[in-house]
């Protein structure tokens, strides 16, 4: 339910409650200020924007962000994934279809082959891509000159990209959690769109427990207001808020199970930590990747865990929250 990745339910909403401008764009200050002279700056010039990299946690409005450009570029833009490209061959085709100025945005750049990674550097820095026609002794190259077009990057995990990739990013921008207020202002947004009655105090309560990330909200949302319609008269105040959001096993903060496992698991299973990742993940059966991804990052925000070198660390604020005694004393095996 917390979860900031997409599901299936959430991609016809995430288009359509996407905001179109950067004046329409909630929050992110630097990032929209620096993106806005860069806008600016090549539409002055009458030239392609510098290539982008977009980073951070999932469902913070990178995809947003990449449609936005393109919009205020007035250029086409042409969307595809790292996963999604698999062999060299399937960059070429996209790469040759596209007009001058236009954006590529290919999402999940962590997860691109090393070999289209590899094409990808002479198209980025020389707007040129080298393709051999041809096997053996008669194989030739030919030297593809393409139009100057500006690839926007973005990525959950911007350790995970090659020094070379990372480099040829003129423009490289972290977006971070929003905080209360931008929150505030993102459900308001959105009950207007989708026409739901919403008090300020029903604001409240959703924003708060959104985990600092838009898609997130507008799916607590769309989960209130469904509750508020069956269960109430369909105004979605505080205390319908709660009672919804409880029922879903969401608490104050918006952890779920699945953060509460997590935090348990280093308190009670190995003395509050340090515990490596993965062990973590196979205690919970959950995917280290998705927890890195989803779950860790706001957990880190909230400063209820730490990330040191021999591993992960439950603090004092996480102890508190779970209303577990802090000790620094192993607990006691658990006897079933
Ligand atoms: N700054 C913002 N203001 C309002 N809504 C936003 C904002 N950023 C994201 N959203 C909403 O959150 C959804 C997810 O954003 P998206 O750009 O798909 O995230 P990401 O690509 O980082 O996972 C969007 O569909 C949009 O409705
Ligand atoms: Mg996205």
């Amino acid at each position: 339910m917390v979860s900031p990745r997409a599901r299936e339910e959430d991609r016809a909403h995430d288009t359509s409650l996407r905001p179109r401008s950067l004046g329409e764009f909630i929050g992110q200050p630097k990032a929209k200020e620096n993106i806005g002279i860069l806008l600016e700056a090549a539409m002055e010039r009458g030239d392609a924007l510098d290539h982008v990299l977009l980073y951070g946690p999932p469902g913070l409005g990178k995809t947003t962000l990449a449609h936005i450009i393109a919009r205020e570029m007035g250029v086409r833009i042409t969307v595809t994934s790292g996963p999604a490209l698999e062999r060299a061959g399937d960059l070429a085709a996209i790469i040759t279809n596209l007009g001058e100025r236009d954006i590529l945005f290919i999402d999940e750049a962590h997860r691109l082959s090393r070999l289209v990674e590899e094409r990808l550097y002479p198209a980025m820095e020389d707007f040129a891509l080298d393709i051999i026609i041809g096997k053996g002794p008669s194989a030739k190259t030919i030297h593809l000159p393409l139009p100057r077009f500006t690839l926007i990057g973005a990525t959950t995990r911007i350790a995970l990209l090659t020094a070379p990739l990372r480099e040829r990013f003129g423009v490289v921008r972290r977006l971070d959690f929003y905080g209360l207020e931008e929150m505030r202002s993102i459900v308001q947004r959105t009950a207007g769109l989708l026409g739901v009655q919403i008090d300020e105090g029903g604001v409240d309560e959703v924003s708060r427990r959104a985990r600092g990330t838009p898609r997130v909200a507008n799916r607590l949302l769309r989960r209130v207001r469904d509750y508020a319609q069956v269960r109430a008269d369909g105004v979605i105040t505080q205390e319908v808020a709660r009672q919804a959001l409880g029922l879903l096993e969401i608490d104050s903060l918006g952890l779920d199970d699945i953060d509460r496992r997590v935090i348990e698991t280093i308190i009670l299973k190995f003395g509050g930590g340090p515990v490596g990742l993965d062990t973590i993940a196979a205690s919970i059966c959950e995917e280290a990747d998705t927890i890195m991804d989803v779950y860790e990052p706001y957990l880190l925000q909230l400063g209820f865990i730490d990330r040191t070198p021999r591993g992960r660390v439950a603090t004092r604020l996480a102890y508190g929250h779970l209303g577990i005694t802090y000790s620094k004393e192993p607990p006691q095996p658990r006897l079933l």
